[in-house]
Order: C-alpha cells, then sequence, then structure tokens
C-alpha cells in the first residue's frame, strides 16, 4: 500500500525524532495514554500484538517464516504450502522466481490471518557448520540481497510485511542466545549488514527483527547500530522487534532503536517501561517513537480502523501454488557433474530405454522437505522422490525401492496411517485432564507431532494437569518396533495397559531452548511385532508448572519406527538391486539431527552408513544417480565414483515430482551453488564456536569462495557453479564506460551451442590488481539469466552499480570507490572465470 495514498494519509507530517510520521498517526498516538502505549510494545500472545479498541487497533498476528507461513496454530489440520528452503530458493539465483513465492506466501499469510511474516532470513552462510544454513541464503552479499529484496517485495506488494531478519550476524547457532561476535566495521558492513541495508533501503523492508547475539559488545536488542545505522544512517521507518525473548532490560532497549518486545504478555517492558518514563529513565518521546512505528506497520498491514482495510492478496488455488512450489524447486537444484556412460551424458534418463530402475536411500521414502525450527511447517501433504519418480517413469518401467541404510538413529514420529483411537477411528485421541486426573477436554489428531501454544481444544491451560495420548498401533510390517516419545517432562508410557517406562526427560546443560522443539531427549521401549498385530498405547505427560501469566507451551512427539533389518543386510539389499537395474538413483541427506535451529552441525559426513551405501551402490551400476538432499553442505568422498550428482537442497512439498522432471529432463536443473562446496573439512571453514563466549570473524572479509581463492585451495564445487542439459560457449564481453553516478554496464556474448534449449547463468565478478586495500580475490557484482534455444547467440547487459565498486572507508565512515583500474571477470562460477575486461574509476 503507498503511503501516499489520499484516503488514509494526511498530506501533511509531523516530526518524532526526527522521522516524517503523517499526522492522523500521530493525532492516534495523542489519545494514548502512557500505559496504553507501552502496552503496544510487547506482544499480546505469542503471535500477535495488543488490540487497542480506543484507536480502532486490531491485533496484528505473525508468524514463521521462510518455507511456508505457519500461522498461529502449528498443527496438522492447518497445513501450509511449503515452498523450498532458502538456500533452494538463492540456487534458482532468480529475483522473479523469488517474487512469485513472496506473493504465494503474501496469499499464505492472508489466508490464515497473518499479517507479518518473519522472513527472509539474510544472515550469510560464514560456515557450513551453521545449524541454520539452510534457512539462510548464500555466502554472498549481494546474491543474498537480491534474493531476498526479491521475496520482500513479493510479499509487501500484497499487503503483507516482510521481517529481515536476523539483525546481525547471527550466522551460527552455537550460545547464540549469549555470543558476542567480534567483527571488524569494515567486514560488518561489506558482508554482514550490508543485506540489511539492501533490503531496507532498496526493497523498503516494513520490519526487522533484533538478533539474540551480541555484536562487538552490544547485545542486538540494546545495540546502538538499530539507532545509528537502521533507523538514522538507512532511514528504515519500520518495527524492529526482539526474536522471541531476546529482550534482555527495561532501560537500555527502552532507549535503543528497539519498538517491539516479542512475543508476549511477559517481557522486560510493560509496568517497568512506564515507571522507567515516570522516573526519568527513558524518554517519553523514545515511546512515542516506537509507538508511531507500530501504528505506521499497523497501517500498512490495514490493521487500523481508520485506515485502508487489509489488502485481499492475489489468489493462487491448490495447483497454482502446487505448480510454483514444483518449478521453483526444479530451479534450485544444482547438477554438479553429469558423466558420459557409453557416449551419453547419463542425465536426463531416457525412460523408453530403460527396463528397472532401483531407487535406494533412507531419504528417497522418508524424505526431508523443509530444515528444523521456527521454519518448519506442516505441508497439505508431500511427493516423496520414490513416488515422483514411480508415478513419472509408469508403468512400463519397474521402480524397487530399498533404504540402504539408516540416516538417523533417533526413533521417526509414528506413521499417522498405522494409529487407530480407541473407538477404532484413525489417529490418536488426545485427554486433557485435570488435577484429579478428570477429563477436560478430548481431540482427535491425525498426526503424531504436538504443539500446543496456550489452547487446548478449548481447556483452560490454568486446569491443565496431564495430557494423555491414546492409540493403538497396527504393524504394517513384522519387525521390532521401538515405541515411544520425544519431549522434555515426566511420561509414562503403558502397553497394551503394562508399564512400560515411567521417566522425566531432560535437555542436556546449555541446550538451546529450540532442542526441546528439536531434537528433545527419547524414551522407547521395543516390542516385537508381527504384520497385522496391534498394541494399545497410552502416554501420560505431566504438565509442569509455569509463571503466572505465561503462555502454556507443550510440545511432543510420540514416535515409533521398525527394524526390519540392519544396515549391513540393508546396504547387502540395494546393491543386489542396483545390481540388476539399468540406473540406481540413490537419494541421502542429513535428518532433523544435524540440521536445525538451535545448534550447529558438529562435522560435514553424511549420518550414518550412507558415503558406504553411495559406494557399494557405484561399485556394482555404472549409471548410479545421486541425490544430495541437505540444506547446506556435506562431504562427498564418493565423488569420482558415481555417475552423477544433483543437489536437491530441502525442496518443499513437491520434491518427489520437481525431481522426476529433472531426472526425465522435462527441465533443466536449473540452480546454481549459492555457496562454496568444500571438499574435506579443515581451515577453509570458519569455526562457529566461541572461545570465552566470543566468537571472533577473524577470517574479515574472507568468507565462502573469497576464502579459498586466498588460501589456493580448491573446494569440491565452486560457488556459482552448477550444469545444465545444454553447453554454451562464451564468445565475447565489454564494459561501458561509467555513468554519472560511476555504474557501469558489462554486455556479455553466449551462444547455446548444445542440443537443447537452455538457460545459462551469466555472473560478473570483480577483481582489483594493485589496490591499496586488502581486498577479496574476486568478488559477485552481478548476476543475469539467459534463456536461448540450440544454436543461437545472445547478448546480455549487467549493470553493475557503483556500489559493487565500492568498499567501507573506515577513516571516513562511508562507502568509497578507489580510484584506478578494475577487472570485470565475467564466468560460470567463482572459480571458473572465462572472459575478462578492464574498467576505470
Ligand atoms: C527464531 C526466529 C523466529 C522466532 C519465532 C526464534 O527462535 O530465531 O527466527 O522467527 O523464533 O518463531
Amino acid at each position: 500500500m503507498p503511503l501516499s495514498d489520499p484516503v488514509t494519509i494526511a498530506t501533511t507530517t509531523a516530526e518524532t525524532s526526527g522521522t516524517p510520521v503523517p499526522l492522523d498517526l500521530s493525532a492516534l498516538l495523542g489519545r494514548l495514554s502512557l500505559e496504553q502505549k507501552v502496552r503496544l510494545l510487547t506482544g499480546g500472545h505469542f503471535w500477535s500484538l495488543h488490540e487497542e479498541p480506543t484507536i480502532g487497533l486490531r491485533r496484528i498476528v505473525m508468524s514463521d517464516g521462510p518455507a511456508g507461513v505457519r500461522g498461529e496454530l502449528w498443527d496438522e489440520r492447518d497445513p501450509s504450502v511449503n515452498i523450498p528452503s532458502p538456500t533452494a530458493v538463492a540456487a534458482s539465483w532468480d529475483p522473479r522466481l523469488v517474487e512469485e513465492l513472496g506473493s504465494l506466501l503474501a496469499y499464505e499469510a492472508r489466508r490464515k490471518g497473518v499479517d507479518v511474516v518473519l522472513a527472509p532470513t539474510v544472515n550469510l552462510h560464514r560456515s557450513p557448520y551453521g545449524g541454520r544454513h539452510f534457512e539462510c541464503l548464500s555466502e554472498d552479499p549481494l546474491l543474498t540481497s537480491s534474493i531476498g529484496a526479491a521475496l520482500v517485495i513479493g510479499l509487501q506488494a500484497q499487503g503483507v510485511a516482510a521481517t529481515v531478519k536476523h539483525f546481525a550476524a547471527n550466522d551460527s547457532e552455537t550460545d547464540r542466545l549469549s555470543v558476542d561476535v567480534q567483527v571488524d566495521e569494515r567486514t560488518l558492513r561489506e558482508l554482514y549488514l550490508a543485506p540489511f541495508e539492501s533490503l531496507v533501503r532498496d526493497a523498503g523492508a516494513w520490519s526487522v527483527m533484533a538478533a539474540y547475539n551480541g555484536v562487538n559488545g552490544f547485545t542486538m536488542t540494546e545495540s546502538p547500530l538499530l539507532q545509528t545505522v537502521l533507523r538514522e544512517e538507512w532511514g528504515f521507518d519500520g518495527v524492529t522487534m526482539t526474536d522471541w525473548y531476546a529482550g534482555r532490560s527495561t532501560q537500555a532497549a527502552g532507549r535503543a532503536g528497539l519498538d517491539l518486545m516479542m512475543p508476549g504478555p511477559t517481557g522486560p517492558w510493560r509496568e517497568a517501561l512506564v515507571a522507567a518514563v515516570r522516573a526519568g529513565e527513558v524518554a517519553e518521546a523514545d515511546v512515542d517513537e516506537k509507538v508511531i512505528r507500530i501504528l505506521r506497520l499497523a497501517l500498512r498491514v490495514g490493521a487500523l480502523a481508520c485506515g485502508p482495510a487489509s489488502q485481499q492478496a492475489a489468489e493462487w488455488s491448490t495447483s497454482q501454488s502446487s505448480e510454483l512450489v514444483r518449478r521453483s524447486a526444479a530451479a534450485g537444484f544444482v547438477l554438479l557433474h553429469n558423466d558420459t556412460v557409453e557416449g551419453a551424458p547419463v542425465l536426463p534418463l531416457h525412460a523408453s530405454g530403460l527396463g528397472r530402475v532401483a531407487v535406494i536411500g533412507p531419504n528417497a521414502r522418508q524424505a526431508r522437505y523443509l530444515g528444523g525450527g521456527s521454519a518448519l511447517v506442516f505441508p497439505p501433504a508431500t511427493v516423496s522422490p520414490l513416488e515422483g519418480i514411480g508415478t513419472a517413469l509408469g508403468a512400463d518401467v519397474e521402480v524397487t525401492y530399498s533404504a540402504g541404510a539408516r540416516g538417523q538413529d533417533r526413533v521417526t514420529a509414528a506413521s499417522p496411517a498405522s494409529l487407530s483411537t480407541p473407538d477404532g477411528e484413525s489417529g490418536i485421541l488426545v485427554e486433557f485432564c485435570g488435577a484429579e486426573g478428570e477429563v477436560l477436554g478430548t481431540d482427535r489428531r491425525l498426526g503424531s507431532a504436538f504443539n500446543w501454544n496456550n489452547a487446548f481444544n478449548g481447556v483452560d491451560p490454568a486446569q491443565l494437569t496431564t495430557i494423555t495420548l491414546r492409540t493403538s498401533l497396527t504393524a504394517d510390517t513384522q519387525g521390532d518396533y521401538r515405541i515411544g516419545v520425544s519431549g522434555v517432562g515426566q511420561f509414562t508410557l503403558h502397553l497394551d495397559e503394562e508399564l512400560a517406562f515411567d521417566t522425566l526427560l531432560e535437555l542436556p546443560a546449555h541446550a538451546d531452548p529450540v532442542e526441546s522443539l528439536m531434537r528433545p531427549p527419547q524414551e522407547w521401549s521395543a516390542v516385537a511385532l508381527d504384520q497385522g498385530q496391534s498394541v494399545d498405547i497410552s502416554l501420560t505427560h505431566v504438565v509442569k508448572d509455569r509463571e503466572p501469566g505465561q503462555d502454556l507451551i507443550v510440545a511432543l512427539q510420540l514416535v515409533a519406527d521398525c527394524i526390519v533389518e540392519d544396515d549391513e543386510a540393508a546396504i547387502g539389499r540395494a546393491v543386489r538391486e542396483a545390481e540388476r537395474s539399468d540406473v540406481a538413483i540413490v537419494v541421502v541427506g542429513t535428518t532433523e539431527e544435524v540440521e536445525s535451529e538451535g545448534f550447529d552441525r558438529r562435522d560435514l559426513t553424511l549420518p550414518g552408513r550412507q558415503d558406504e551405501l553411495v559406494r557399494r551402490v557405484a561399485a556394482v551400476c555404472p549409471r548410479t544417480v545421486v541425490v544430495v538432499n541437505a540444506g547446506a553442505p556435506v562431504l562427498m568422498p564418493w565423488q569420482g565414483e558415481v555417475a552423477a550428482t544433483l543437489l536437491t537442497w530441502f525442496p518443499g512439498q513437491e520434491f518427489g515430482a520437481a525431481l522426476a522432471d529433472v531426472l526425465l529432463g522435462v527441465v533443466e536443473p536449473g540452480g546454481r551453488l549459492p555457496t562454496t562446496w568444500p571438499a574435506a573439512e579443515g581451515p577453509a571453514l570458519p569455526t562457529t564456536v566461541p572461545e570465552a563466549g566470543k566468537l571472533l570473524y577473524d577470517e574479515g572479509l574472507h568468507i565462502g569462495y573469497r576464502r579459498f581463492l586466498r588460501d589456493g585451495v580448491e573446494p569440491a564445487f565452486w560457488f556459482g557453479h552448477g550444469l545444465g542439459y545444454t553447453q554454451w560457449s562464451w564468445d565475447a564481453a565489454s564494459v561501458s564506460e561509467p555513468d554519472e553516478q560511476g555504474d557501469v554496464d558489462v554486455v556479455v556474448r553466449v551462444s547455446n551451442v548444445g542440443q537443447h534449449r537452455g538457460r545459462e547463468l551469466v555472473q560478473i565478478y570483480l577483481s582489483r590488481a594493485d589496490s591499496r586495500l586488502e581486498r577479496p580475490v574476486r568478488w559477485l557484482a552481478g548476476h543475469r539469466w539467459i534463456d536461448a534455444p540450440t544454436g543461437t547467440t545472445h547478448e546480455v547487459v549487467v549493470t553493475l552499480p557503483w556500489r559493487a565498486f565500492a568498499h567501507w572507508d573506515i577513516d571516513a565512515h562511508m562507502w568509497a570507490v578507489e580510484t584506478g583500474r578494475f577487472t570485470v571477470e565475467v564466468g560460470r562460477s567463482a572459480g571458473d572465470i572465462i572472459l575478462r575486461a578492464p574498467v576505470d574509476l
């Protein structure tokens, strides 16, 4: 909604702390008492702000996040379209596609009554050990900016606010609540603040989330950067909110450029801030500035009665949203290599020549569609790789499946298909009970993962003492079953009315609170079942006491799985299948134990015996295609032994359909690496483990490809790398004189010399010889796709803004361009430069 809308906004403006404010917002502010104003500055609930009827302000609702819009309920009955996770989205290098995803998220938000989406996450891939790597876009600030900005624009064009997070330098998870990142001024500006600057200044983001961590001695919710850089230098006029529970003080946060404490209704402001204002410790003008910003956000999202109603986001039908999710998944798949077997590249596969295809690997059937943590949503339905490939190949090709090796030791959530309530209906009966064991209310659920947030199907949280799950599990195969719980607290399990365990599960000391959601402790009991045999399950959880006034949040999972055979037997079976097949498609990947919010990765190895599985399959099947289902780099020691490797990241709910499209050549694999893929662990990969509470970014400007280039270390695959299904010749590049602003046009000519229509990504880097400054060997300055039929030549123009040449001058504390000669370097990746041209500035 344009802020100049004449119906809603007075044309004159008043000034509050230097920021122009539409007069009618100041008038609304003037109708509020100090108590009413301060009340607006802390969430009313976990996901929403207080309403204020005096001024016609309704509740503003917020929701995560990057892979779909969850809404206020975290429940399988309220599913969300699950789009590809951020690394997958960034791998598309395609802002136009990302804008479409933004508009789908806006529609999802409106469908679920959400005004503010808590995305995009624009922290950088400083290290592949970062647990939330999958949720960030790239190791490069420019690519992060162009993809993040497109998401903001797509969302906000439909009247839904984007929230750029987590400001700033929240690039890893270890001790994230307390770590103090030590980063020099130039690195902070050129790398870690740059995407925030672009999304605030160029894309006009309406809200920003301040991170848990500190930077250079200030916790981010009290950091001077909120005022001096975000508000004053970049002119940000939106709301800065805390990350959840990141607000730590009344006064320091009150005086800083922070506007909103989330979640509520508890927190360090409220009465304490009113008192601090009355005592003269926090200026009332600071409070007013915060309230104005919240009112401006309310106006933008349509939450004020005197303003326009919420914009109706353009509607997406189920088939339209599935089509976009499928297309964007394929657009992010990165084909790393595609070897020639018997005279032809192994991909794309030609169904007509195939008799038998072995689909192998733990992630082929139990794929990861999205990463863990606050980004998690419940998709309405998913297509696994096995389903997608089977459907696409049809009845004429025999498709077999063998898991091969287990990807994880944890027991997985019980499959809803095998569960039925005591009344014989499918699912689980949930009983909410009071202090005397009396049943206060019940619910029937079709999933086995539960996240209750102060809403227990109408039961008063204050009365709730225990929650019991009752169901009967029927074995779909004969074997040893493990049945139990994932969660924190007191749990009692009965199997066929016999006590199986009564135990207290606790998080390890110093664990991040999010671990209680993503990697909570488990307890299980073993039971041998024949196929078709059932066992009655009763699991009781004692709800823990909570502080008065606080929302009651309960998260637990009923877990159950069956070990049919050990890994050795499973790998043996997979190898036998591969041997008899024309093609083996091995889908390997990470698990929520490895990649999640709340903790970092310990190593980059694929979990379990998956590497061995790949090697043994490849040894018997020359056409072995490995599909890597991970949100972040993993080591691939079997490179060189397999025919092709395709990275799919966490590709969203249409995984299998998109995979079949790419494997069979219906579409090209569209992705290019948004992050360098290391060949080995080692010093080129910065640690995420703080020392004495501090995490030193002592690699400075040299993260990702910049580090590999500086140190002369060859990664497995460079930033920007990725193959399509045709071939290109790169013919020429020329550079214009800088215009008045200092912008430069680079013209690149490429020809499609292969057999297929295709897309090629033109990547423009800059380098600078004889600089008086320390610089990366080269840095990304622009990018653009070419889409061309075979046998044609095309020219693209990529404009490099002056900022692409600029560095942060630490003496003048501003952006500056060093005069002299830069080299424009054009190529297929940061490690594959094909054309060069000088430019003098
Ligand atoms: C995460 C945020 C998220 C918030 C609300 C925090 O733990 O760091 O990214 O938006 O929770 O779920």
